[in-house]
């Protein structure tokens, strides 16, 4: 059994006061803040580049935990690593096995933590190369482009068979997580949750953190 940490979304707080937010973060016992940047190719929305990463970097001393959901990824490593992203990941979908490995060692030369994000209808089976030689997994537990959609429970086989081949692994999931979906999560083997709308509009957000952390992943 591993322990279990929520990353607050970003996505769900009030961007006109983004430094508050990142600071009530912490103060509700958040150690890493996940960040969605979206590049109206690779999912239908548009949200944030690398100067708003760096100007959050400025204001907290949380991680940073960088979700690109973009089409061309590796153009942008070395500026969301310099904005001060402390984790990247990128899709799969978006690199294509013939570059999964370059672009691995692209995200390693630059120091930050290599994550690789898989969509709901992606096998990470596929992946396992890949896999072996990165720092975390991320299962979307909803297709990726907003927040406060429903947990799509056919990802759940998904999660378990990823924790049954990697056992040491890393495993976040991004999507729907909340009260209700927690211990199904956790019990599948995710020990990374990342929570948008259950962390910010939960009426005690703390309390919210310090419930999913209180289970135990498999
Ligand atoms: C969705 C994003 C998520 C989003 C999750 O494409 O990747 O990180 O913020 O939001 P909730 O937790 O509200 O489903
Ligand atoms: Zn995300």
């Amino acid at each position: 059994m591993r322990p279990v940490t929520v990353l607050p979304s970003l996505l769900s707080c009030d961007f006109a006061k983004i430094g508050e937010e990142m600071a009530f973060c912490k103060r509700s016992g958040a150690r890493s803040l996940h960040i969605d940047v979206m590049d109206g190719h690779f999912v239908p929305n548009l949200t944030l580049g690398p100067p708003l990463v760096a100007a959050m970097r400025a204001a907290t001393d949380l991680e940073l935990d960088v979700h690109l959901m973009m089409t061309n990824p590796l153009d942008y490593i070395d500026a969301f690593r310099a904005a001060g992203s402390d984790r990247i990941y990128v899709h799969v979908e978006a690199i294509g096995p013939r570059s999964i490995d370059a672009a691995i060692a692209a995200i390693r030369a630059t120091g930050a933590e290599v994550g690789l994000a898989f969509n709901p209808d992606t096998d990470p089976a596929m992946w396992h190369g890949a896999l072996a030689q990165v720092d975390a997994a991320m299962i979307m537990t909803v297709y990726p482009g907003f927040g406060g959609q429903s947990f799509i429970e056919a990802t759940r086989p998904r999660i378990r068979a990823l924790r049954a081949a990697f056992p040491d692994l890393p495993i976040q999931v991004d999507g729907g997580v909340n009260r209700d979906t927690v211990a199904m999560v956790t019990a599948d083997g995710a020990d990374r949750l990342v929570a948008g709308n259950a962390f910010f509009k939960d009426a005690d957000p703390a309390a919210f953190l310090a419930f999913a952390e209180g289970h135990k992943a498999n």
